[in-house]
């Protein structure tokens, strides 16, 4: 969508992989959707390095509203866990230089059957402008295929006629492909949203995020050529900070994101963010990869490996020389439980600075320096692991 919006993928947090639909919170309950846990994101983002290193918006996912919109059919958060409303929210957000996103669904009721937006676009539009809204992420549960290709475009008209600028991210995708199982029109869906979600939600587990890997690898020809500035395709949240994850899984989710161009989404009690985990998600060499201006999805290639099995992801990015691209990342990521060892043949793939590299590898911040296109780079990559290399042009 040409808006001016998402000219790179979005980064922030929302609350759904993590929190679902913490509605209840009985008193001392820690996992509760409230503005006490919003205020803590947008803290944490603030004091915590996150917002320097790019991470921006803070979503409220589903299950925020009261069961029934007001005597004027506008839709009212929840008075228990949002006592000061959601335009106290958006400002305490905005006034951390943060924004802030917010949730619904298109048909009369939302996944969780709190009230959804179909006969009510135009109202549900002016109500998340006038409330301060950055950023819009509407599902698509519950509704036929039909609706699904007119509603989109039709909210779409409606927050456009707000004239407030909204990040617009849809589910239309997912539900034509996964619910309603016909080829989703990935041309028209990129006229109308910033981003959408093409495959199902992410489970905090690492099947879940192998599983994911594994759709963006065999689908990459049908998504890539819609994915760039503006227009994004979504493979969901990242899995940090509900201790699920090993290290050296946390590097293969990251990575599989940044070399995607896809949006960087948390979805956790920052305070269960490890050291670890911080440092990656921190690391500015894999954040500029991650957010390049370009915003190609890498493109998976085969791993010649004399050991184990893997998968190269190739990503060209800035710097480029005229229409040259002269910059790559590499990243060879090991799915499976055993080491993969192999070599990078370089002149097997399209690269041309014939002064050769300068390579960096992502992870360690280790150089090696003077690699020549007629070289080839040794990588062992331990099982669930990543090996991510940069090719700087010398
Ligand atoms: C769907 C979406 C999730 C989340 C829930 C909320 O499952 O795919 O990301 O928004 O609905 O109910
Ligand atoms: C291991 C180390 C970390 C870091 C990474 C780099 O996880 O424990 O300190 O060096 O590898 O890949």
């Amino acid at each position: 969508l040409e808006n001016g919006m998402a000219r790179a993928p979005p980064m922030g947090w929302m609350s759904w992989g993590y929190y679902m639909c913490a509605a209840r919170c009985e008193a001392g309950d820690d996992k509760c959707l409230d503005e006490k846990l919003i205020l803590s994101v947008a803290d944490a983002f603030y004091e915590e390095g996150y917002q320097e290193a790019g991470y921006e918006y803070i979503i409220i996912d589903d299950c925020w509203s009261e069961k029934k919109r007001d005597e004027n059919g506008r839709l009212v958060a929840d008075k228990r866990r949002f006592p000061r409303g959601m335009k106290f929210i958006a400002d305490y957000i905005h006034s951390k230089g943060l924004k802030f996103g917010m949730y619904t669904n298109i048909a009369d009721i939302t996944c969780m059957q709190y009230p959804g937006s179909l006969k009510h676009m135009e109202i549900d539009a002016k109500t998340f402008a006038e409330w301060g809204v950055d950023y819009l992420k509407v599902d698509g549960c519950f509704v036929s295929e039909d609706i699904l290709n007119k509603a989109y475009i039709q909210l779409g008209q409606h927050l456009n006629d707000t004239g407030r600028p909204m990040v617009y991210s849809c589910s239309w995708p997912y539900y034509i492909e996964f619910i309603h199982r016909k080829t989703p029109n990935y041309s028209l869906i990129s006229k109308y949203c910033n981003l959408w979600r093409n495959y199902h939600d992410v489970q905090t587990s690492w099947l879940s995020v192998a599983a994911i890997a594994r759709f963006y690898g065999r689908r990459y020809r049908e998504l890539a050529p819609h994915h760039g500035p503006g227009h994004w395709n979504d493979p969901d949240m990242l899995i940090f900070g509900t201790g699920v994850l090993t290290r050296s899984q946390s590097r293969v989710q990251l990575a599989l994101m940044a070399m995607l161009s896809a949006p960087i989404l948390l979805s956790c009690n920052m305070k269960m963010i490890t050291p670890y985990e911080k440092e990656i998600l921190q690391n500015l060499d894999l954040i500029a990869i991650a957010q390049d201006p370009l915003g190609i999805m890498a493109e998976p290639h085969e791993f010649e490996s004399t050991s184990g099995t893997a998968t190269i992801w190739l990503k060209p990015h800035l710097p480029m020389k005229g229409d040259q691209y002269l910059s790559y990342t590499f990243a060879v990521i090991n799915m499976e439980n055993e080491e993969a060892t192999g070599m990078i043949q370089l002149d097997q793939f399209p690269l041309n600075a014939t002064d050769g590299y300068t390579v960096m590898n992502v992870f360690t911040g280790e150089y090696f320096l003077n690699v020549s296109l007629s070289d080839a780079i040794e990588v062992k990559v331990p099982g669930q692991d990543v090996a991510m290399l940069t090719l700087y042009p010398l």
